[in-house]
């Protein structure tokens, strides 16, 4: 049932995890090093799990398998769609995201600057080949249309649908390195079941910044909503400022494929923990 490099562990009596260390630091987690840990050599029965094992490329053939043995994770594959491909989060964000469109073909330059304008945000449906400037903020026809024969052969973009963006202005943390995106004033959040779990800076690796108890009420107020709306077990809502001083949502994630980014790793497990303590209490 297993693949190689996974483990189901039973954390703390209450959440099961599916595990497999990807070898990223940002990612990885050694549950068993801060919380108690069983590995059941038979599962009680059908039991419910988050997957902490990277991103899978086949995640509805893995439910399936999995839930063939009697793991169903927590999201369906319908939910996990929904949480990680903008195509499908984008119809209930309008309001609250960049402006965008998407293509089956990778589209000429005519056609975006007739339904954008110029510059635009470029991205796949799902990421960015690692955060390259050149290949996202895209400034004209000449840049577009060299930015299209990159993607047709990079690794990461070539078998996503292709994403066009307004671009806005967002209120800058720092310069990013040559070619990376620059830092905004931007923050990743995570949903547990609709509540708040963890929070951090989402450019982790820079100058560090925070949000003042104000900015936190805006912030947050507009990744709850978001996960309203979207309504999946565990989100992920990556939420930016604008230089107007309006919050905007960057994107959205899986909780099970997304980097921790500034967020303390403990502390959320340790919330999702107490979620689950109070949701499984017995009523009396
Ligand atoms: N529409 C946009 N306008 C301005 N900046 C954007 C826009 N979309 C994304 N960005 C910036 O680019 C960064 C990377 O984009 P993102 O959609 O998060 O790609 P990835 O999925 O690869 O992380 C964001 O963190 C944000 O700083
Ligand atoms: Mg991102």
């Amino acid at each position: 049932m297993l693949r190689p490099g996974e483990d189901l562990l039973h954390v703390e009596d209450r959440l099961w995890v599916l595990t497999a260390p990807t070898g990223k630091g940002i990612y990885d987690f050694a549950f068993d090093r801060f919380f108690a840990c069983r590995r059941p050599y038979q599962l009680p029965g059908p039991v419910e799990a988050i997957a902490r094992a990277g991103a899978w490329n086949d995640y509805s053939e893995r439910y399936r398998e999995l839930e063939a043995e009697g793991v169903r994770l927590v999201h369906s594959p319908e939910q996990h769609l929904l949480a990680t491909e903008l195509p499908h989060w984008y119809p209930k964000l309008t309001d609250l995201t960049p402006r965008s469109v998407w293509f089956d073909e990778r589209p000429d330059a005519e056609t975006v600057e007739r339904l954008l304008g110029w510059p635009v945000f470029v991205k796949g449906e799902r990421q960015t080949s690692r955060h390259q400037k050149s290949l996202s903020i895209i400034e004209g026809p000449e840049q577009f249309r060299h930015a299209m024969d990159v993607y047709a052969k990079d690794s990461i973009l070539h078998w996503q649908r292709v994403v066009c963006r307004e671009l806005r202005p967002l209120r800058r943390v720092e310069e990013g390195a040559p070619d990376r995106i620059p830092s905004s004033f931007e923050f990743r959040t995570f949903w547990w079941r609709g509540e708040l779990v963890g929070w951090g800076p989402y450019w982790w690796q820079g100058s560090p910044y925070t949000m003042t108890a104000h900015e936190q009420r805006e912030a947050l107020g507009l990744g709850r909503e978001v996960a309203r709306r979207l309504d999946v077990p565990f989100l992920v809502v990556d939420v930016a400022q604008e230089v107007s001083g309006r919050w905007i949502v960057i994107e959205c994630n899986d909780g099970q494929e997304s980097g921790y980014a500034g967020s303390s790793p403990f502390a959320l497990w340790q919330n999702v923990l107490d979620v689950e303590r109070e949701r499984t209490a017995p009523t009396r």
